[in-house]
């Protein structure tokens, strides 16, 4: 008697997408990105992950999940120009389809945000276009708003104002200090960031003339929400 077989039938994809991801420090957001590359089997390979940071905590992060990294300190080059010029011939090397900036606490000159138009974003700890640059968490407390979030977004030479793609909103208590406020925020990056990265590289999201358009279709299977609600709201 055959014995029956009991497995799932793999989906067929495309090839797969090529990822890289910079990063500075903690690295909570590549550690939600690679997990949940892993739980929905988006058809995504994390191509490299580049710390400007030899310290940067992501890198063990990285290699947790078996992704290569690489350090590439800004202390070896003369000036910002040459510091770009390689990290772009550095990431170009690797053929990506998209760049994922996930904590890269450096500003990138027009130069690298050109070879990379379109397919370079960025997470922001708040709902841009409020509460630019750094300190995010203190200038929404300093200011009295009762909604705070965070952004997903194109990157482009001004900072943090690239074309929105995504955001989640959460709420700020009379009660927040900056630390539960930035606790809140997280819990909405990692929940944000994977889905953004996976709506644009399943073609579901395309940047068109500054704007990002829903073409309605993916090439991976899965809804891919672009606008995201802290559960306690
Ligand atoms: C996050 O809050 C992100 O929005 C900001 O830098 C922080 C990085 O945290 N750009 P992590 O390294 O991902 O934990």
């Amino acid at each position: 008697m055959r014995e029956t077989l009991n497995y799932r039938v793999p989906v067929e994809y495309g090839p797969m997408k090529r990822l890289v991801i910079l990063i500075s420090g903690r690295g909570s957001n590549l550690e939600a990105i690679l997990g949940q590359i892993r739980a929905q089997a988006w058809p995504i390979d994390v191509v490299q992950v580049i710390s400007n940071q030899p310290q940067a905590q992501g890198l063990a992060v990285a290699q947790s999940y078996g992704v290569a990294c690489q350090v590439l300190s800004p202390k070896s080059f003369p000036d910002r120009d040459a510091y770009d010029q390689t990290l772009a011939q550095t990431i170009q090397a690797f053929q990506p389809d998209l760049v994922a900036l996930a904590g890269f606490m450096r500003i990138l000159s027009p130069a690298f945000c050109q070879v990379f138009a379109g397919r370079l974003i960025n997470i922001h700890p708040s709902l841009l276009p409020a509460f630019k640059g750094l300190e995010s968490h203190a200038q929404a407390l300093e200011s009295g708003v009762g909604f705070h979030g965070c952004t997903v977004h194109a990157v482009t030479p001004e900072l943090d104002h690239g074309p929105i793609l995504a955001q989640a909103v959460i709420p700020v208590f009379s009660n927040d200090t900056v630390d539960t406020l930035a606790q809140r925020v997280l819990e909405m990056e990692h929940q944000l960031y994977p889905i953004a990265i996976a709506g644009i590289l399943s073609g579901r999201y395309v940047l068109e003339q500054g704007r990002w358009v829903d073409t309605g279709s993916s090439e991976f299977g899965g809804d891919f929400p672009r606008w995201h609600v802290h559960p306690s709201l």
